[in-house]
């Protein structure tokens, strides 16, 4: 369904702006930003990023509300403008070839704007109109987007009547609507119950399969396990960490953590005694963090850093042993929760 990306350079911008260390060589990055910065008056709301998506790679921009993921998807899409550093889309400077852009890329905003007042399959013809699209071609279209979206059977329902998630596969199904090389995703799932989630993570899944490039952003750690090839944590408008999710993890965390529960008031009392037995046994214990309802124990091997406590006379009321995500990452890089 997606058609490649075009080798050929349409921008004659310097040739270093266009180098894709992680793709074949030769082709022309989906997204390069350089140093891109976005300022509201003093305040910088992204804050000098770099970082390159080959074309092909589900990339991914994990981090808290605020972070400036939406400010750096806007500017992707051609519609807010940057206020310093490099950036190319296929090859081409937004500011300069906005239109050309738009016209291969497929934007899933964070908020959905869907016509309300139109039919499921109509909002995805009237869209496909916006491109120039032929009606008769978007009547083939619409059927096919609808029935990748499972939402053949809804076709002639309002968009009000539908879930949330229908609404979500709904506004994905109208951004393919020009079969775009680039689908920019600004919180896909956010708000959706489990079941919903795991239906649109499918679908993107499918997407990248065809070789659709997918940059999406997320707060939900899963999701970035789930989705991304490769992420950048982002915290304050900048990037704290980049790397495919079981690297990062790797490179910031340990394999295992032993999370306990004492009681709210116990937790940050038995952290120092815990950390000065745990030091001496040999569990590759890294660190303790305390958090308000729970201790999470950084060690390679947490069963062990388990026994290691059970042998002495220090219970916890609950424990659970797990393999480190990227939660836990990202508490290392800025010793906060990522969901709060
Ligand atoms: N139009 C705007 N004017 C002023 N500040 C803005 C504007 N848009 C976003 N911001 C601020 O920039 C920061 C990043 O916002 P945003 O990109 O929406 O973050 P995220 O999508 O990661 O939650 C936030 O502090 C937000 O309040
Ligand atoms: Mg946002």
């Amino acid at each position: 369904m997606s058609a490649p990306l075009r080798t050929s350079d349409p921008d004659p911008s310097p040739s270093s702006t266009h180098s894709a260390p992680d793709g074949a060589p030769g082709e022309v990055p989906a997204v390069h930003a350089e140093r891109l910065r976005k300022a509201y008056g003093d305040f910088a709301a992204v804050d000098g990023i770099s970082f390159t998506v080959p074309r092909g790679e589900a990339f991914g921009l994990l981090g808290p509300n605020g972070a400036g993921k939406s400010t750096t998807m806007r500017m992707i899409a051609a519609v807010s403008s940057r206020t310093d550093g490099q950036l190319r889309v296929a090859g081409m400077d937004p500011q300069l070839h906005g239109p050309k852009i738009r016209a291969r890329l497929g934007v899933v905003p964070q908020q959905d704007n869907l016509d309300e007042e139109l039919t499921v399959r109509e909002n995805i013809i009237m869209y496909g109109r916006y491109f120039g699209l032929p009606r008769r071609h978007l009547f083939a279209k619409a059927d096919e987007l609808l029935e990748f979206a499972q939402l053949t059977s809804r076709a002639r329902s309002r968009v009000e009547d539908l879930s949330g998630g229908m609404k979500r596969r709904l506004t994905i199904a109208r951004a393919l609507v020009n079969d775009p090389d680039i689908l920019l995703l600004d919180e896909p799932t956010t708000g959706l119950d489990p079941q919903a989630r795991h239906v649109l993570w499918d679908r993107l899944f499918r997407l990248r399969e065809r070789g659709t490039t997918l940059v999406l952003t997320t707060h939900h750690m899963d999701e970035a396990e789930q989705l991304c090839s490769r992420l950048i944590v982002v915290d304050h408008g900048q990037i704290m960490a980049e790397g495919s999710p079981a690297g990062l993890i790797r490179d910031h965390s340990t394999r295992e953590v032993l999370e306990l529960r004492f009681g709210t008031d116990r937790n940050a009392e038995q952290a120092q005694q815990l950390n000065d037995r745990l030091r001496g046994a040999d569990v590759g214990f890294d660190r303790i963090e305390v958090l308000p309802d729970r201790l999470l124990v950084y060690a390679e091997h947490a069963e062990a850093a388990l026994e290691a406590l059970h042998s002495s006379d220090r219970r916890p009321l609950t424990s659970l042993v797990r393999r480190s995500s990227l939660e836990d990452v990202f508490l290392r890089l800025t010793g906060r929760s990522l969901i709060d």
